[in-house]
């Protein structure tokens, strides 16, 4: 097969490696791809705003599969116009990419269906007193989000009216989220532990990877800014067999059915963002593609054949035992730079990254070539994951620190944290 991946993150590196490693694998293309990527595959430099030189790509490599990692292209359509021109695509429609586009299409769809997620009422910009008076009389923490896509900065937890005017006022007035904050959501604020389930699906049939966590904030015990994710581990203990029903019940199953009773079936990747109330396991947020950090921790706990899983659902007829998950675990600390989310340098040296040990794979993210060496060139930089075949993440999270201490570049961060919530359970 000869398979091309859109991205070029650390979820892309993490998906090459996988696919790389398919006895159906003929050829492997990264577009843009990155210095990581390009020890799997062939990173070829289009840019994805060109959707016709993609598919003239398609044609000329006669490429049999092509597999979108981030959600941008998915939103923008990539995915329909080459499945037009006859190519198979994983990946949802762009109608179907909504649910992670328009945080208030995620949220009629569970109310119409019933799935489990917490209250919530919207506004438009035009709406500025309306919503004023709403967070006057609302009790407190709450949640305000921007309706649209923010690389997963448009949500503010506000803990009393002061913090939420004054959050409604940055996405109205100052505009900061641009048009995404044109509409925002106000929700309920829930408790309980998170955790992250990824869903490969073909709009009818699905199969659930294993769980995993991912740590938001930008600081130690979940401190500081929201940030793309800084850390995750699989499986997440959280997520018990009992709760992992629960889950396929009464979130996934229904959200796919729902999509599909709507006239956008969802196929490709379902990300549900869950949080564990103490009533029941609730939706945070619908993605509509893998998770970056999760996909690093997941993929490489699974055996079996991860390409043929994918071309199953993009064919539309998933073949569920592709692929299975027996035991293992798995943690990735992300090194960032310094400054991340908000503003940072890029273009330092990396160095460590030749570490040559079997448990240890050392994700790129925000990384370029020059010279002949490793740079920084993106907020996240780095994932370094410890992966063992058996069940300990309390070794699993000492290898990966004892690892990561091996790399360095100017202004590296990362938390010291990822996984600990795990062993304290
Ligand atoms: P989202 O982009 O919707 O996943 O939100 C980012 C993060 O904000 C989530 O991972 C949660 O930690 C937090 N969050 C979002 N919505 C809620 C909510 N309703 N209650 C509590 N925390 C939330
Ligand atoms: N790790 C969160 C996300 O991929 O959106």
């Amino acid at each position: 097969m000869r398979v091309l991946l859109i991205g070029s993150g650390g979820r892309e590196h993490a998906l090459a490696l996988k696919i790389s490693k398919s006895s159906l694998l003929d050829k492997l293309f990264i577009m843009p791809g990155n210095p990581g990527t390009k020890q799997v595959g062939e990173n070829i430099k289009i840019n994805l705003s060109y959707s016709d030189k993609i598919l003239q790509f398609c044609k000329d490599e006669k490429i049999d599969l092509v597999v979108i990692g981030p959600e941008q292209p998915l939103v923008d359509g990539l995915g329909d116009y080459l499945r037009s021109a006859g190519f198979k695509v994983f990946g949802p429609s762009q109608k179907a990419a909504q649910i992670e586009a328009h945080k208030s299409f995620a949220k009629h769809l569970m109310k119409k269906y019933n799935i489990p997620t917490a209250d919530f009422i919207e506004f438009n910009s035009d709406e500025y007193e309306n919503a004023v008076s709403y967070l006057k009389k609302s009790k407190y923490p709450l949640v305000i989000k921007a309706d649209g896509l923010a690389a997963g900065k448009g949500v503010l937890i506000c803990n009393n009216y002061d913090e939420a005017e004054k959050s409604l006022k940055e996405m109205f007035m100052d505009k900061v989220f641009g048009t995404s904050g044109e509409k925002i959501v106000i929700e309920e604020f829930m408790e309980g532990e998170e955790a992250s389930i990824l869903a490969i699906t073909d709009g009818t049939d699905f199969t659930c990877l294993p769980s995993s966590q991912d740590h938001k904030r930008i600081g130690d015990n979940d401190t500081g800014k929201n940030t793309g994710g800084m850390g995750a581990y699989s499986p997440a203990p959280v997520v018990t067999n009992d709760l992992l029903s629960q889950i396929e019940n009464k979130i996934i199953k229904p959200t796919l059915a729902g999509m599909k009773n709507e006239g956008y079936p969802f196929s490709g990747c379902l990300y549900a963002g869950v949080m564990i109330t103490k009533e029941e396991p609730k939706v945070v947020e619908f993605n509509c593609r893998f998770g970056d950090p999760e996909t690093q921790v997941v993929l490489p706990l699974l055996k079996g054949d991860f390409l043929k899983l994918l071309y199953s659902s993009a064919n539309g007829k998933l073949d569920k035992n592709a692929v299975h998950y027996s035991e293992g675990s798995a943690v990735c600390v992300v090194a960032a730079s310094k400054g991340y989310p908000d503003l940072y340098q890029k273009g330092f040296e990396i160095t460590g990254l030749d570490l040559n040990d079997k448990k240890i794979i050392i994700y790129q993210a925000g990384t370029d070539e020059a010279d002949e060496k490793i740079i920084t060139n993106g907020g996240r930089v780095l994932g370094v994951t410890a992966v063992l075949n058996k069940n300990n993440l309390k070794e699993a999270r000492e290898k990966a620190y004892e690892a990561i201490k091996e790399i360095h570049f100017e202004g590296m961060y990362y938390r010291k944290d990822i996984a600990v919530k795990a062993l304290n359970r």
